[in-house]
């Protein structure tokens, strides 16, 4: 597995006024926008792309077209707050949403609601859930996904606990992870420190 840590000057600053707690869910709500656009960015480096010929004003030239099909899956509830930018930035973007419970006994994830496009074999499934922290719930959702052969599966966070990554690695070796930063480590109520709260909570103002 690869894990893409981006850093850029953009992310370094959207990243922040994410883990700061006095902005609010508005203020939340665009930088998460601008932020997941930048990962994208990277997210997508490796799509393939197919040319043709195409007019400008002057004269005949080549042009490229993204030639794979993705497949974004947001992981709910959080997930749902990443959706947005890759609608407006992916063409032919289908959306799929898994749903996902944790037994607290067991910490096992199990699924309470699937929903995904048909003919996903053979297309680069996208993950969207912002906090990798135990792993468990991303773990699940890839091996969801990988029931539908599709061609390759990434995740795409916004912050990553140390567990989580060597999770992932352990049950999905070649899953390529991006994230804008890999945080030290979780607490015992096993969220991500220094992180950011509960990425749903401060997205939707619960
Ligand atoms: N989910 C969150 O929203 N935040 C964390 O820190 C861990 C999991």
């Amino acid at each position: 597995m690869t894990l893409h840590l981006v850093e850029h000057p953009l992310v370094a600053h959207y990243l922040t006024r994410l883990r700061d707690r006095e902005t609010t869910p508005d203020e939340f709500r665009e930088a998460s926008d601008k932020i997941i656009t930048l990962l994208l960015y990277e997210a997508t480096r490796d799509l393939r792309t197919r040319t043709y010929r195409i007019q400008t004003p002057l004269e005949e030239t080549n042009g490229y077209a993204i030639g794979d099909r993705v497949v974004a899956v947001p992981i709910l509830r959080a997930g749902l707050g990443l959706v947005g930018p890759v609608l407006e930035l992916l063409p032919h973007v289908t959306v799929g949403y898994i749903g996902l419970e944790r037994d607290e006994r067991t910490a096992v994830a199990s699924r309470y609601y699937v929903k995904l496009p048909p003919d996903i074999a053979g297309k680069a499934v996208m993950i969207l859930d912002p906090m990798l922290a135990t792993g468990g719930t991303a773990t699940k959702a890839v091996e969801i996904m990988k029931e539908y052969q599709p061609a390759s599966v990434r995740l795409v966070c916004v912050v990553a606990a140390p567990e989580g990554i060597q999770a992932l690695q352990a049950a999905h070796p070649d899953v390529q992870i991006f994230t804008a930063a890999r945080d030290r480590e979780l607490n015992v109520q096993k969220y991500i420190l220094p992180g950011l709260g509960d990425y749903g909570d401060r997205l939707f103002g619960t």
